[in-house]
C-alpha cells in the first residue's frame, strides 16, 4: 500500500471528528448513529475493550507479514470492506470511491444492494468485489440483481440481521428518512454545511440530479427525495432457510450469510453449502439490546470454523481489534464506519486513509505480540 495523504488524521477518530464537522447532521446521524438507546453500539466496543493480550518477547519482529487468505484469496491483511448503502450521500460518487480505495489497497469491496450507483458503474473501480443483498419485495427484482452481480463479483454477502425495520428515531427529527423531507431544522443544517452541500449535492445537481436507490430496474428507481416504488422496497421478513438454499442453487461464486450471531444458524448455513459467515449485528444498527458481535465470535468459531470462513464486523476501530478477532478465529474483519469517516473527510483518500491506518496498527499490535505473520496470532496471545 503506497502512502497518501494523511489529513492531519492519525487514527480512525480523528477522521470521524473531520466526518463529523464535514457533514450535514442529518447526514451524520445516518453514517454514525445505532438504533433506540445505542446500548449494542456501546457494547460492541465495550467487548473489543474488555479482550486484552499477554505479548511475547524476544522474536525478532523486524519483519511482519500480515498477509492472508480471505475465502480463499490472498489479502494484504485480515479485513474487507464492509456494505454500507448510502456512501453516496456522504462524498461524490461516495460508492466508486470506496471501491477505488479498497482496489488501491488490495482488499476486497462489498458492493451494497442500496448503493446510490449502479453495481456495474462501482466495478470499474476494480479489485476484489463482493455484492450485498438485501431482497426487494419482488423477488424476481433481486434475483436480477443477483445475476448482473454474478457477472462481476465472485462473493455475495446476504444480510439476514434487518428482517424488519430498525428502530432509527432519530430519523422522524431529523427528516433524512427515505424519503427525504426538507424542514427548518434541516435546510438551515445544509446550508451551515456549504462544502458538503457543493462538493456533494452540487456536483449530483450538475450532472442530472439527486441520487436515487440504484440497482433497480429505470421504471422501479426513485430519488432519495421520493417513496418507494411498488415492488421495490426491501422486503426480508419473510425470508427462511428455503431461501438461502435457493440462493445456494442459483449463485455460481462463495455465498456468505452476514448478521449470524448463534453457532446453530452458522451451522445450517454450513450445512447448506454457505462458505462463510459473517458475525455481526450490524454495528449496533439493527436489535440495540444485541450481544456485542466480538463476544458472539468464539462459540460460532467453534462449531464451523473448520468448515467455513468466519468473519466478524461491527465496531472495529483499531488495528488491534483486527488481531483480536483473528486470535479468537476469525479469518478476517469487515469495516464499516471506518472508511465512511475516511471517505466522509475525504473522498477516495480519505477512505483509503483510514484503510492504510488499520493496516499499519494491525502490522504494530503484530510487532508487539511477537507474532511475525497471521499463523502466529492465535488464542495464546490473549491474556
Ligand atoms: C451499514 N451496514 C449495511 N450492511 C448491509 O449489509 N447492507 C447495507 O446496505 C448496509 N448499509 C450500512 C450503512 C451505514 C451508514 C452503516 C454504518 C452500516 C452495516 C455494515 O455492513 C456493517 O455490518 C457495520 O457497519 C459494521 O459495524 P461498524 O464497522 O460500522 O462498527
Amino acid at each position: 500500500m503506497g502512502a497518501g495523504p494523511d489529513f492531519g488524521c492519525y487514527n480512525i477518530a480523528d477522521l470521524r471528528e473531520k466526518a463529523r464537522r464535514r457533514l450535514p447532521l442529518g447526514v451524520w446521524e445516518y453514517l454514525e448513529r445505532g438504533v433506540e438507546d445505542e446500548a449494542g453500539m456501546a457494547r460492541n466496543r465495550a467487548g473489543f475493550e474488555r479482550i486484552t493480550f499477554r505479548p511475547r518477547v524476544l522474536r525478532d519482529v523486524s519483519s511482519i507479514d500480515p498477509s492472508t487468505e480471505i475465502l480463499g484469496e490472498k489479502a494484504p491483511f485480515p479485513l474487507a470492506v464492509a456494505p454500507t448503502g448510502a456512501a453516496g450521500i456522504m462524498a461524490y460518487g461516495g460508492d466508486y470511491a470506496l471501491a477505488k480505495a479498497a482496489a488501491r489497497a488490495g482488499v476486497p469491496f462489498t458492493i451494497s444492494s442500496a448503493s446510490t450507483m449502479d453495481l456495474e458503474e462501482i466495478c470499474e473501480a476494480g479489485g476484489r468485489l463482493w455484492f450485498q443483498l438485501y431482497f426487494w419485495q419482488d423477488r424476481d427484482l433481486s434475483l436480477d440483481v443477483v445475476k448482473r452481480a454474478a457477472a462481476l463479483c465472485d462473493t455475495l454477502l446476504l444480510t439476514l440481521d434487518i428482517p424488519v425495520v430498525p428502530n432509527r428515531e432519530y430519523l422522524h427529527r431529523n427528516g433524512f428518512g427515505t424519503p427525504f423531507r426538507l424542514n427548518t431544522a434541516n435546510t438551515l443544517d445544509v446550508v451551515r454545511h456549504p462544502r458538503w452541500l457543493m462538493g456533494v449535492m452540487g456536483r449530483y445537481a450538475l450532472r442530472g440530479g439527486v441520487p436515487s436507490q440504484a440497482n433497480l430496474p429505470d421504471r422501479l428507481r426513485n430519488k432519495v427525495t421520493e417513496s418507494a416504488k411498488p415492488g421495490a422496497l426491501f422486503k426480508q421478513d419473510n425470508l427462511v432457510w428455503d431461501d438461502v438454499a435457493r440462493l445456494r442453487e442459483l449463485w455460481p461464486g462463495k455465498l456468505v450469510l452476514k448478521g449470524i450471531l448463534r453457532p446453530e444458524d452458522a451451522e445450517q448455513a454450513a450445512k447448506l453449502g454457505c462458505d462463510g459467515v459473517v458475525v455481526s449485528n450490524h454495528g449496533g444498527r439493527s436489535l440495540d439490546a444485541s450481544c456485542a458481535s466480538i463476544d458472539a465470535l468464539p462459540d460460532v468459531v467453534s462449531a464451523v470454523g473448520s468448515k467455513v470462513a468466519v468473519l466478524l464486523d461491527s465496531g472495529v476501530r483499531r488495528g488491534s481489534d483486527v488481531v483480536k478477532a483473528v486470535a479468537m478465529g476469525a479469518q478476517g474483519v469487515l469495516a464499516g464506519r471506518a472508511l465512511l469517516y475516511g471517505l466522509s473527510a475525504g473522498g477516495e483518500d480519505g477512505a483509503f486513509r483510514a484503510l492504510e491506518l488499520l493496516r499499519q496498527e494491525t502490522v504494530r499490535t503484530m510487532a508487539m505480540l511477537g507474532a511475525r505473520n497471521i499463523g502466529e496470532v492465535d488464542r495464546s496471545l490473549l491474556s
